[in-house]
């Protein structure tokens, strides 16, 4: 059964730095234990009577729903900020006073912003666990974690894997957060994006050495373990016309996938835009709609560490 949360260990869950290497293995130990419940073929209340506020600022769809999944399957229950329209979000409330609210309401609350440092700066606000689901072009912890738990159920292993992350590494979230975890585990990692939306030198200044930077996928393709597609982040871009100018930079088909090792498998934290064509899905390389289920294990493993009873 999964774990309670260890002594001294951070509530709150802002970036992969606030989990230790054993956290890592034990939510995703405990994660694999739960797909059971996860399906629902098992019922397994263990928290009956906790209450999670999902605090989103910016639109979701697999994040909101599988936290929201993850905690019904475990016997809890949810409340929602809703729509921004018909939240006090309209009127000028501010998030410190919104967070302050639903610190008193709720035993966790789950917060997706735009704004790049809003889960720290909630975390510092709220004494309840406070999980980042999506700080601007900051960090998505919980979306590593399944991608760590999908990694492991497809390659069976995470060490020593050479890895392509491609698309939007300059505003994607998801990948910042991933690449500092694959780092833990050795991986040999190729940045491909167009230059304008290379990774930023915040996150490949922590990473050691075994990063290299590419603006095509050709040349590295037969190469790679691990595809990790990303969506351009539209919304994040200051000014319309450089989206135009890389909007369909990549779209991986069937075609392009000629020259991979049969083992690759493609990674798409999802929603798709134009990236990966619908061939693709009947390929044995892709992993992306189980990628999204997984994410109902993974989050009930991350509820039970934090608000579960030792
Ligand atoms: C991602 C996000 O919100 O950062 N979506 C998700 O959580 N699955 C990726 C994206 O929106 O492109």
């Amino acid at each position: 059964m999964p774990r309670p949360l260890a002594k001294g260990m951070s509530k709150d869950l802002i970036t992969m730095d606030d989990l230790s290497d054993d956290d890592i293995v034990g939510l995703l130990d405990d994660a694999a234990r739960l797909v059971p419940v996860a399906h629902g073929d098992v019922h397994l209340p263990l928290l009956e009577g906790k209450l999670l506020g999902n605090m989103f600022f910016e639109p979701s769809t697999r994040t909101r729903m599988s936290f929201e999944t993850a905690m019904k399957r475990l016997g809890g229950n949810v409340i929602n900020l809703g729509a921004l329209a018909s939240s006090s979000v309209s009127k000028g409330e501010t998030l410190y006073d919104t967070m302050r609210m639903v610190d008193g309401y709720c035993d966790l609350a789950v917060l997706r912003h735009p704004r790049q440092g809003a889960a720290q700066y909630a975390a510092d606000a709220c004494t309840i666990p406070i999980v980042n689901a999506g700080d601007g072009a900051g960090h998505h912890p919980t979306q590593t974690l399944l991608d760590l738990f999908t990694i492991r159920e497809e390659l069976g292993k995470l060490e020593g894997l050479t890895v392509g992350l491609l698309g939007d590494l300059r505003y994607g979230r998801t990948v910042h957060s991933l690449a500092a975890a694959l780092a833990r585990y050795d991986a040999t990692m190729h940045f491909i994006a167009p230059k304008s939306l290379a990774m930023p030198r915040r996150v490949t200044a922590e990473l050691p050495d075994g990063w290299s930077a590419h603006t095509t996928l050709d040349e590295i393709l037969p190469e790679l373990d691990l595809l990790y597609v990303t969506r351009i982040q539209k919304e994040r871009f200051p000014d319309p016309e450089d989206y135009a100018r890389v909007a369909g930079a990549y779209t991986i088909s069937a075609e392009t996938l000629r020259d991979a090792k049969p083992v690759l498998r493609i990674l798409h934290p999802l929603p798709r835009v134009n990236e990966i064509a619908t061939d693709v899905d009947d390929t044995g390389h892709a992993a992306y709609f189980r990628q999204a289920f997984n994410g109902v294990p993974v989050r009930m493993a991350l509820l039970e560490m934090l608000l579960g009873s030792d």
